[in-house]
């Protein structure tokens, strides 16, 4: 089965398709088939760092029903073992895309005939991003040791939290109506309390809630810590995990702690990745640690968000490729 990491941040610009390229050549490297995806819809720029020209269709192709498969996407890098999906370059409104496309492209990653699969999310968290962030239990969250972006972790992770909650109730269900009474009972300026809203549901619906709140805890996100410094970078990290676990409940790994690095910026300007130009470097050598942990996991596929065979009629119904114009 395919492994699928997606690689989201809640604060744009912290070096989540840096951490995507450089960990997706280093799975590569070792011996993995990989693909990197450039999902970060409206803002795709993954090409760049891989030195590539933005001449090949791209999700925005797929999204806009002028391929039909994935596969037909598929580009080589000039990297071994690794292949690359492009973004949505020159399509504009991709990222609003519908329910039944995004269903349609969860269901055709999964088949994807490789070892790993790097999704570079946008930043933020849109309804579309914290779905395909929530494809695996174990996905990738980047952060840098700055408060705001510890706090933007952070944000994102409750959005995540909610949001896989709440799929596990059916649409319209009275669990859902109990959630949504919860978000909005809470008062302007004070810190929901997600166990307050955990012990209510298992209260009210033991049957539903509880399975729930099993599945819930399955949810076990890996962060990257990027762009740190010093010692006490690392103490703003034990923060955020202690926070995710207490205010979320949820458990939280590290899988990397990457330092600044001069590399960085200087590989984008020559349109080539840092593990590539400085193979030796502390940058790339953290980035490997990194790689090492991921393939000590079992990332598989969240069955709760995969395709059920109603999910399947429907999207043959609605997915008609159209002729390129
Ligand atoms: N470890 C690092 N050391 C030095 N610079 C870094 C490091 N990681 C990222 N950067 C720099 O930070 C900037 C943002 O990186 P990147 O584009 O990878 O972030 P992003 O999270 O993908 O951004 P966006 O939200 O816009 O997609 C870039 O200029 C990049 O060169
Ligand atoms: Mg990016």
């Amino acid at each position: 089965m395919v492994n699928i990491l997606p690689v989201a941040s809640g604060k744009g610009g912290v070096g989540k398709s840096a951490v995507s390229v450089n960990l997706a050549i280093s799975l590569a490297q070792k011996g993995k088939k990989v693909i990197l995806c450039d999902f970060d819809f409206g803002g795709a720029n993954l090409h760049t760092l891989l030195g590539l020209k933005n001449n090949q269709a791209g999700m925005g192709n797929f999204i806009y029903r002028q391929v039909a498969s994935l596969e037909s996407l598929l580009q080589e890098t000039g990297i071994e073992n690794l292949q690359f999906i492009a973004g949505d370059c020159l399509f504009p409104g991709t990222a609003n895309m519908d329910f039944f496309m995004k269903k349609k492209i969860m269901k055709d990653l999964a088949q994807l005939p490789v070892d790993y699969i790097i999704l570079d999310l946008g930043g933020g968290s849109s309804y579309n991003t914290l779905d395909f962030f929530l494809l695996t239990y174990n996905p990738l969250l980047v952060t840098t040791p700055e408060i705001t972006s510890i706090m933007n972790a952070y944000s994102f992770l409750k959005g995540a939290v909610f949001r896989f909650f709440t799929h596990q109730f059916p649409n319209k269900s009275p669990e859902r109506a109990c959630i949504q009474d919860f978000i909005k009972s809470v008062a302007t300026g004070t810190e929901s309390s997600f166990m307050s809203l955990m012990e209510t549901l298992c209260q009210q619906f033991p049957e539903t809630g509880l399975p729930a709140c099993q599945e819930l805890a399955k949810l076990n996100p890996q962060v990257v810590l990027n762009m740190g410094a010093t010692t006490q970078d690392l103490e703003m990290g034990r923060r955020l995990r202690s926070l995710v676990n207490s205010k979320l409940t949820i458990r939280m790994d590290f899988i990397g702690f990457i330092p600044t690095s001069a590399i960085v910026p200087m590989a984008v300007a020559r349109r080539a990745p840092a593990i590539v130009l400085e193979p030796a470097g502390t940058f790339a050598t953290s980035v490997r640690k990194a790689a090492d942990r991921v393939l000590a996991y079992e990332y598989g596929f969240n069955e709760n968000l995969s395709i059920d065979n109603a999910d399947l009629e429907l999207l043959r119904s609605e997915y008609t490729p159209t002729e390129q114009e």
